[in-house]
């Protein structure tokens, strides 16, 4: 199968098993339910499932058994789009080609679809450990890493600096900082949880985190792109949001063609640490030249 069709499979697989957790409900409490699945439904490119469910299967692990964590990574990012969307943060109306959350739910509601979804992560995760027996503590180790990418030192610590930044010219440290916590984290979360699901060696490991490092940066500093010259169509969300709120991004201190060159290198380097496995990554290896080039 070419890279793109597989791609698109796992993606369907993902997308699949995501909505039956969405089950239709009329409890008194049904609008929480419908406020998560519109979000988690609306499309996305479940690029961190993907990750999750490639490394895993690649190490030799079984699909079955990595799906929950993967699913969970998926909740979690799509709860830090939908507060991430809201007016107290990035003020955006557009995500996944239609209205935010918090537009069609209203705040307060869609704060609380935000954090049912972290919940049901854990609740997910936590459900796979009890009913499943991995023989060592590899399903704790995964979830392990997947709280510390979403937790204060990882994603959250980057949002923050974020907000923090906006309106002022920052360090290519901070800057640093800010992607490789809001966004790189959890990309990284997503191939850990695969390797250690899928039994990595430490060298493969090694070699899978440093990866997930690169096309991490890689990814954020190709979105601060897009924001500037993307299309608002293929993208699902507005273009010139971040210049809109004087965001500190790649693009504002680097200027577009530096931050291509930054996001070639990353990505560059993401296939040199490849090389110690042989054909088995040649997906990875695709993947990585898709983000360079990515549209959306
Ligand atoms: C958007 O993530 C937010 C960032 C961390 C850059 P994605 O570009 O993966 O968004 P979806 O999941 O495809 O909508
Ligand atoms: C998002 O960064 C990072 C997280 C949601 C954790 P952005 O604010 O740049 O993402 P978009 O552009 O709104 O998707
Ligand atoms: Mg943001
Ligand atoms: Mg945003
Ligand atoms: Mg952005």
């Amino acid at each position: 199968m070419d890279f793109k069709n597989k791609l698109l499979t796992k993606k369907k697989k993902v997308d699949e098993v995501l909505k039956q957790y969405f089950p239709p409900k009329t409890s008194l409490h049904k609008t929480i339910f419908e406020s998560m699945s519109y979000s988690i439904n609306a499309g996305g490119k479940r690029l961190r499932p993907i990750l999750a469910l490639e490394v895993c299967e690649m190490l030799g692990g079984k699909t079955e058994d990595v799906m929950p964590f993967a699913c969970a990574i998926e909740m979690i990012h799509t709860y830090s789009l939908i507060h991430d969307d809201l007016p107290a943060m990035d003020d955006d109306d557009y995500r996944r080609g239609k209205p935010t959350n918090h537009r069609v739910y209203g705040e307060g509601i869609a704060v609380l679809a935000g954090d049912a979804l972290l919940n049901l992560a854990f609740e997910i995760m936590l459900g796979k450990i009890i009913s499943y027996d991995f023989g060592d503590n590899r399903g704790i180790r995964a979830a392990y890493e997947i709280a510390k990418a979403a937790g204060v030192n990882g994603m959250i610590g980057g949002q923050v600096v974020d907000l923090e930044s906006e309106g002022k010219k920052v360090s290519k440290e901070t800057l640093e900082f800010i992607h490789l916590h809001k966004t790189s984290a959890l990309i990284e979360a997503s191939v850990k949880a695969g390797a250690i699901i899928g039994g990595a060696s430490k060298e493969e490991y090694k070699a899978l985190e440093d990866y997930a490092r690169s096309i991490g940066l890689a990814f954020q500093v190709v979105d601060d792109i897009l924001d500037v010259i993307g299309n608002e169509e293929k993208l699902g969300k507005k273009v010139g949001s971040d210049m809109q709120k004087d965001k500190s991004t790649y693009p504002s201190l680097y200027g577009i063609e530096k931050s291509k060159e930054i996001a070639k290198n990353l990505i560059t380097r993401s296939l040199e640490v490849l090389e110690v496995f042989d054909d088995r990554a040649n997906f990875l290896r695709e993947l990585s030249k898709y983000l360079a080039i990515r549209e959306n």
